[in-house]
């Protein structure tokens, strides 16, 4: 844990790719500045200039998927010391599209990266820093496709066939499973305004 002023939290929003996650990331920072905070959006993997550099290779430039963990953590390293703790330390709230449950998801989960390696990445680059709460935007593959279908230029993960995205939510699950304090599965095949009222729940809990 940091220190941090005014009891910053740091939340971070996970699900597979199509799980609507970006709908509620904006609602939730304008619902969080109505409650009087401070709160900085941020992106993984980006955030910073090299980040977003990173970025640009993650998502379009094929690689041995070693050479992708190790750049996601790098990216996320450059992440924490540029914006993610500096906000906190100042008193912001800040919100990340995605952090490091998304390694275990895709690059343990989806790719079969041993996770052992990604435990070791993730010590190293955040010792015990971890978010202070997560929430998991689960839906079923159908939903998940049906959404990326309407979207005319797909990345490299978006993609991925079927089963890579079934591994993904899978591992996802198992993170939430293991730790329930901190990831809350929010069921995202729900209408907007039923979503919304869980987060609503969530946040006042904060
Ligand atoms: P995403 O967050 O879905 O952005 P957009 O909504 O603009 O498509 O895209 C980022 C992709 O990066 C997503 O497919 C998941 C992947 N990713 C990983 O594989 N590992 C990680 O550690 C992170 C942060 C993201």
């Amino acid at each position: 844990m940091i220190s941090n002023k005014n009891n910053a939290k740091f939340i971070t929003l996970e699900g597979i790719d199509g799980a609507g996650k970006s709908t509620h990331l904006n609602w939730l920072a304008e619902r969080l500045r109505s409650h009087g905070k401070n709160v900085l959006v941020t992106r993984e993997p980006g955030g910073t200039p090299l980040g977003e550099a990173l970025r640009e290779l993650l998502l379009h430039q094929a690689m041995h998927l070693e050479t992708e963990a190790l750049l996601m953590f790098a990216a996320r390293r450059e992440h924490l010391d540029k914006v993610i703790i500096p906000a906190l330390r100042e008193g912001t709230w800040v919100i990340s599209d995605r952090f490091t449950d998304a390694s275990f998801a895709y690059q343990g989960g989806g790719r079969g990266l041993d996770e052992a390696k990604l435990s070791i990445l993730e010590q190293w680059v955040q010792q015990d820093l971890q978010p202070d709460l997560t929430l998991l935007f689960d839906v079923t593959l159908e939903v998940s496709r049906q959404r990326l279908s309407s979207n005319a230029t797909l990345d490299r993960f978006e993609q991925e066939k079927q089963d890579f995205f079934q591994r993904v939510r899978d591992a996802y699950l198992k993170r939430a499973a293991q730790f329930p304090d901190r990831i809350r599965v929010i069921d995202s095949g729900r209408t907007l305004n039923e979503i919304q009222v869980d987060l609503e729940g969530i946040i006042s809990s904060l």
